[in-house]
């Protein structure tokens, strides 16, 4: 559906040119929500600037439902855009406007009949829960209500695609799930390509099936979501999942081990394993207890899902002869659980 071919983009900058994307390559397919996550400046919204060709890549293809954008001129180019809808981490809504006047907008500027308009908005407001605000102004709404507002006005024009820049990113978490499930919708039920942009691997977590990583205007990582949080291979990625489960141990977590070590002062250590579908933590747990002869006790823990397959990480806390104890971690290891050390509490 999207097809980025060797992207790059540079912006003058006092001491040369800065280059925001620099050598990008990907493929979306129809239909999919492909999430695009990176720290501040990574060049997230360059890249979403240049699929709709808001931003004319120095050098690269952009190919769009099979044509390509970055060689339309201007004028064709416009007619083009309409299958792209793009909704913004501010909103951008006219103040001066009403919901429904927002929503209408893009239809005026594409000289739709009045008839036409007035049954489309109706409907779209319908979709995205706001009939009954659609007199309201955008200061008398709530941030979620708005992006339902600027979602409405992005498939105004029956896109084949969004685009979403941070769009829930100024939005409390229990209304960022509630606009992830109403995009979750539209992509099911209209089978409208999503890319979404973001800085949360959370939001990345709750609806995208494949996420690529971008890092100083590059693809470093890409693949199935799941694949992606259980066998990350850049640190970078480790360290946009560590945003979602947390090394640092809680205070409390670290007094309880101070306290078991004060108590019974034999060898132990501090482990963080973190576990897939793949694997059946209850059982390998205890199968590990029960072969090298172990004292283990589960400090704390987190367990999620993605796309139905378990996620988690635990931190243990084990206790047995040296020997049993590396033999355990190998064993876990062997099993697929990742195994890390944790030092601090020492
Ligand atoms: N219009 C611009 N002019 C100059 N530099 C820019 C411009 N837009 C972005 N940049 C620079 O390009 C890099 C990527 O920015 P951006 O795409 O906004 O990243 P992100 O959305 O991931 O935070 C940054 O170093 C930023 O400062
Ligand atoms: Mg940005």
């Amino acid at each position: 559906m999207i097809e980025l071919q060797g992207i790059h983009q540079s912006y003058p900058g006092p001491g040369g040119p800065v280059e925001a994307l620099r050598g990008i390559d990907l493929k979306i397919k129809p239909g999919e929500i492909f999430g695009v996550i990176g720290k501040s400046g990574a060049g997230k919204s360059s890249l979403v600037r240049t699929i709709n060709l808001l931003n004319r890549p120095s050098a690269g293809k952009v190919i769009v439902g099979g044509q390509e954008l970055s060689a339309l001129p201007e004028r064709e180019l416009r007619a083009a855009r309409r299958q792209i809808g793009l909704v913004f981490q501010h909103f951008n809504l006219l103040s001066s406007r009403t919901v429904y006047g927002n929503v209408a907008l893009p239809l005026e500027l594409a000289g739709t009949r009045p008839d036409d308009i007035k049954k489309r908005v109706d409907d779209l407001l319908d979709l995205v829960g706001l009939s009954a605000l659609a007199d309201r102004y955008p200061a008398q709404i709530s941030g979620g209500q708005k992006q339902r507002v600027g979602i409405a006005r992005a498939l105004a024009s029956q896109p084949k695609v969004l685009l979403s820049d941070e769009a829930t990113s100024a939005l409390d978490p229990e209304t960022t799930r509630s606009i992830l499930a109403l995009l979750r919708q539209i992509n099911k039920d209209f089978g409208l390509t999503v890319v979404l942009i973001t800085h949360q691997m959370q939001v990345i977590k709750q609806i995208a099936d494949r996420v690529a990583v971008l890092d100083a205007g590059r693809v470093v990582e890409q693949g199935a979501v799941i694949d992606v949080f259980t066998h990350p291979r850049e640190a970078i990625t480790r360290s946009l999942i560590d945003d979602l489960m947390p090394q640092e141990l809680p205070e409390s977590v670290i007094a309880r081990i101070r306290y078991l070590m004060a108590v019974d002062p034999a060898p132990g250590r501090l482990l963080r394993l973190a576990f897939s579908g793949d694997e059946s933590e209850g059982p390998l747990l205890s199968d590990v207890i029960r072969r090298f002869g172990l004292d283990l006790n589960i400090l704390h823990g987190q367990v999620d899902e993605i796309q139905g397959r378990p996620f988690g990480s635990l931190a243990v806390f084990v206790r047995g002869a040296r020997d049993a104890l590396q033999a355990a971690v190998d064993h876990l290891r062997l099993a697929g659980v990742r195994v890390q050390e944790v030092n601090h509490v020492r």
